[in-house]
């Protein structure tokens, strides 16, 4: 069990360099399927969601080892199309090995992704857009075979942009055989990321960013280095942690336009945001103020990831500020732990009304989910006291060096493991990496 020991009070200043972003490398690392020659990915986050996925590479014959921030993958010796339960249920992204594995394979096994808890995740869409390029896939019992099929071109129109959807689609397509188009597609930047990965593995492949992405041909090139962009989740994390605790921070190899709709509440709450090139500096005194409606919405909309930890850094601004949650049902488990703080905020459905209160103090809390952690994390620095947050792992599936990177900023934190050892109590401190 991880323990987050925060002792709130703190104001944030000074620099931090963003983590690259998780939610692109892993398509990318599935996407490496394709490549016959070397991989070499950079920026990649250290992060337990990277290490599922590259146990899943290695399971299926390939080389995969992470060295620092790079990555390199030889899927040559590939010698499996299946992946096991216990690989599977890791994480959600793991699906999206279902595409790649298409189009290497032409068939593939798997069962039902892990991931966050966040309500129904059906993968509904995503057998829908294989099937129309072809794909002959059986569901039963949360276990999914596609059988040996040719794959052919298409018109796939998903009905709700799925990120993950669109990134299966985009992967089978490249062995397709003729010209796809995938219409209704997702728009986020981590479809721009996987198309220009597959660009540079050899695809002829266009208009991510849109809502048609063109798949027209696929020529692997052997040898490959691609670039990891920026995490505009971590980024908006750590901007709402400083709006929330006060101080001025600088994040620095970020992408600011990827999570303007983030910093566009921030300065509408009071803070003032510069932003150059890539570079983001937040500057809060820490008195916040009410933001009225804040709706999430598939990109260029308010992003469902960025909600938990908006709402925390809204939890003692003046005034009420009204969130909606649109893109998963069941999105605010961190608030009964929030409210453990003293703060008040009360959920109807997908509405989650946050009255701002004056002072926060600290307890103890059980994170729930990824993002929901992260926010327990940043109201705990916004309390007076002691929070803990305990925590099966969510976090640091996603965040690279979370902790680390606070302290840098004047945070007072510490991510400890506790468990039981010879029937007793044994806390040890994490090694700073
Ligand atoms: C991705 C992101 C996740 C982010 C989400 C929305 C990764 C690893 N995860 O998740 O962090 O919160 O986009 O921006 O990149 N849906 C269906 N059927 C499907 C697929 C999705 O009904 O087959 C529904 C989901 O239940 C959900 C909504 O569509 O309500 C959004 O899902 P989707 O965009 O697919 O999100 P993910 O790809 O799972």
């Amino acid at each position: 069990m991880e323990v987050w020991r925060i002792r709130g009070g703190k104001r944030l200043e000074g620099e931090c360099t963003v983590q690259g972003s998780k939610n692109a490398s892993l398509p990318i690392l599935a996407a490496s399927l394709l490549c016959p020659g070397t991989v070499e990915l950079r920026r990649v986050p250290r992060l337990r969601d990277v290490d599922a996925a590259l146990q899943i590479l290695r399971h299926l014959g390939c080389r995969a080892e992470q060295r620092g921030d790079r990555v390199y993958i030889n899927a040559s010796g590939l010698s499996q199309c299946s992946i096991p339960h216990a690989l599977m249920e890791q994480m959600r992204s793991s699906v999206i090995f279902m595409g790649a594995l298409l189009a290497r394979c032409g068939e593939a096994g798997l069962s039902l992704p892990g991931g966050c808890q966040l309500g129904k995740r059906p993968i509904d869409l995503h057998l829908a857009a294989l099937r129309t390029l072809g794909a002959d896939i059986e569901e039963q019992d949360g276990e999914i075979r596609c059988r040996p099929a040719k794959l052919h071109g298409g018109t796939i129109q998903l009905p709700f942009p799925s990120v993950g959807a669109t990134e299966n689609a985009m992967l089978a397509a490249c062995a397709a055989r003729g010209e796809t188009l995938i219409r209704g597609a997702a728009r986020e930047p981590e479809i721009q990321a996987l198309q220009q990965a597959l660009r540079t593995m050899g695809a002829e492949i266009t208009g991510a960013g849109t809502d048609t992405v063109r798949i027209s041909g696929f020529h692997p090139k052997s040898h490959v280095c691609i670039r990891i962009p920026p995490d505009r989740i971590a980024a908006a994390t750590l901007a709402c942690a400083c709006a929330g605790t006060g101080g001025k921070i600088c994040l620095k190899g970020t992408d600011p336009q990827q999570f303007s709709t983030v910093l566009y509440f921030l300065n509408q709450a009071g803070c003032d945001i510069i932003t150059q090139n890539d570079r983001v500096t937040v500057c809060s005194d820490g008195k916040l103020r009410a933001v009225g409606q804040i709706a999430t919405a598939p990109y260029p909309g308010f992003p469902t990831d960025a909600q938990p930890v908006l709402m925390a850094a809204l939890l003692k601004a003046e005034g009420e500020s009204v969130f909606t949650e649109n893109i998963f049902e069941s999105r605010y488990r961190q608030v009964p732990q929030l409210r453990k703080l003293g703060a008040r905020i009360q959920v109807s459905g997908r509405e989650a009304r946050v009255q701002g209160v004056s002072q926060l103090h600290g307890a103890l809390l059980d994170a729930t989910d990824l993002r929901g952690g992260a926010a327990m994390i940043l109201a705990g620095l916004m309390a007076e006291g002691e929070t803990r947050v305990r925590d099966e792992g969510h976090v640091t599936r996603g965040y690279e060096n979370f902790d680390g990177c606070l302290r840098t900023l004047g945070a007072d934190l510490l991510l400890t493991h506790e468990g039981e050892k010879h029937g007793l109590s044994v806390q040890i401190s994490q090694a700073i990496r």
